[in-house]
């Protein structure tokens, strides 16, 4: 099956704040370039007005983000006369975004900008850390560039949205006496994956799971991103972060929020957010005492990864020696609702395991009777469905079949459905399918303001537990290994436990 072509964006200038970091240049650049070389935007009407502390000129801005793209293996198509067609559209200037007098020279430069052919309509990406987030939208505010008489405005923040409840809400507050909610994209870019969107085909484009998709049915849930990755350059970042915020409060929660949700009415922006809601509001907010026994962090000591010798987090560049930054959790959540009352919904995710994979397995109650018990080593394991996030992207499920000869042996075996075999070809990008629907006015896939604020109220109660308990003994697993050992306290039982990372 071909995958069909992309849609066309809006013509419009992207001003992306934080213009020399490190997600600029890894994922912005390296996505808007292969959106430009297949033809989604426009050529003459699309501009980059990358801005950022670090003083360069537009030349230098443009040499780095070429640096960048070279080796950037999602820009895909990338050669030197199509970069060269690209790079035109790339302009940078420098500014300090705690001072009002930036936004006016911003203005005036988006002013001579469109006086050369630009786009009026205006994409403001904010790729900041979440506390620069707050000055931005008051600039933009403040010098009138939020309201645009001659297009549209639209702001795009990156995770995470805040630090906390508290935040979330202050920045929500902020943003929306400056800009219209349907003109703020708040980007988790899990949900521009492609078998991250097909959570949701897969249960509701298809009438064989949803009927067995409840309590009565699934014995518990496992999710899991694993990554083999470290902080790599981001240790500030980081160590302000952690894994907890990092990852569960965004991805993880979205996985999990997917795998739960109620079928919505339509797929559409509000019906879809609507249902994702539901679901966080009804995820069980713990108790103190519930923290302490339904969460375990963890944080790598040196090992090996790949036949590779890997330091430990607290030697990386950048990090405190005595850091009791997170950077792998495993968490216990519970959902008090009617489909899911009494199944546990086990999440964990971890920097420098053994593996880098992402997946939700499905796990079902066993059968209610062992019919097959008279023959040895008889023992038939659950049906589990495995949705493959990444890598090997695909859906697995496993079952028991009679093994051939003349004792009636059940053995579990694998039904497997890989995309890469099914549609062959590349599939987008997930920041290239998000930043399209940014500029082509869709929210489906962006996160809603109470979205985020119900994503804290769940991770704000485990920080705040944390922050009072006695530092943790960190490290406590080896890097390369599939995390702490204290993680199976968690869910080890006889029909339950922990998958082995590459299982
Ligand atoms: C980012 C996190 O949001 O997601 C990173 O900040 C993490 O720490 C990354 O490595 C993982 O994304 P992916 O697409 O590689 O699974």
């Amino acid at each position: 099956v071909a995958i069909p072509p992309m849609p066309k964006a809006d013509p419009c200038l992207v001003v992306i704040f934080g213009a020399s970091g490190d997600l600029t240049k890894r994922k912005l650049i390296p996505a808007l370039f292969d959106l430009a070389c297949i033809g989604c935007i426009a050529g003459q009407q699309f501009d980059v007005l990358g801005t950022g502390r670090t003083e360069m000129t537009t030349e230098e801005f443009r040499a780095s983000m070429r640096e960048a793209a070279s080796t950037s293996k999602d820009a895909r198509k990338f050669s030197d006369w199509n970069w060269e067609q690209f790079e035109k559209r790339l302009h940078y200037v420098a500014g300090d975004i705690n001072d009002h007098g930036f936004y006016e020279s911003l203005k005036k430069q988006i002013g001579e900008l469109e006086a050369q052919g630009a786009s009026s309509n205006h994409m403001f990406y904010v790729s900041t850390p979440a506390s620069l987030a707050p000055p931005i939208v008051q600039g933009l505010g403040k010098s009138g560039l939020a309201k645009n008489a001659k297009g549209w405005a639209r702001i795009v923040l990156e995770k995470p949205f805040g630090r906390d409840l508290e935040t979330a809400q202050a920045l929500n507050k902020e943003v929306l006496q400056v800009f219209d909610e349907k003109d703020v994209y708040r980007i988790d870019h899990y949900l521009g994956k492609e078998t991250v969107q097909n959570i949701l085909v897969f249960r509701f484009g298809n009438s064989l799971f949803e009927p067995i998709w409840n309590r009565n049915y699934i014995d518990y849930v496992e999710i899991t991103a694993a990554e083999t990755l470290g902080v790599e350059q981001r240790a500030a970042f980081y160590e302000e972060t952690g894994a907890l915020r990092d990852m569960i409060a965004s991805h993880l929660l979205q996985l999990l929020t997917l795998t739960a949700m109620e079928p919505p009415v339509a797929f559409d922006a509000d019906s879809v957010r609507e249902q994702k809601v539901q679901v966080l509001r009804s995820i069980h907010r713990m108790t103190p005492e519930q923290v302490t026994e339904r969460t375990v962090r963890g944080q790598y000591g040196p090992g090996t990864i790949g036949g590779k010798a890997a330091q430990g987090y607290r030697g990386e560049p950048g990090v405190k020696p005595n850091s009791r930054t997170e950077t792998y959790v495993a968490v216990e959540f519970r959902i008090d609702n009617w489909r899911w009352a009494g199944v546990p919904f086990y999440v964990r995710s971890g920097k420098r395991l053994g593996k880098s994979e992402t997946e939700i397995k499905v796990h079902f109650k066993r059968t209610p009777q062992a019919i097959f018990a008279k023959t040895p080593d008889d023992d038939i394991e659950p049906n589990v469905i495995t949705l493959r996030v990444q890598p090997n992207e695909g859906i697995a499920m496993s079952f028991a079949a009679k093994q051939p000869g003349s004792q009636m042996k059940a053995v579990p075996v694998r039904m497997n459905f890989a995309y890469q075999d099914a549609f062959g070809g590349q599939a987008p990008v997930a920041y290239e399918t998000l930043l399209l629907d940014a500029m082509r006015g869709d929210p489906t896939l962006f996160t809603r303001g109470d979205e985020t604020e119900n994503q804290w109220r769940i991770i704000t109660p485990i920080e705040e537990v944390w922050q009072d308990l006695p530092a943790p003994q960190f490290p406590n697993y080896d890097a390369g290994s599939d995390g702490p050992e204290e993680a199976n306290r968690l869910i080890n039982s006889e029909c339950r436990h922990w998958s082995r990372l590459g299982e």
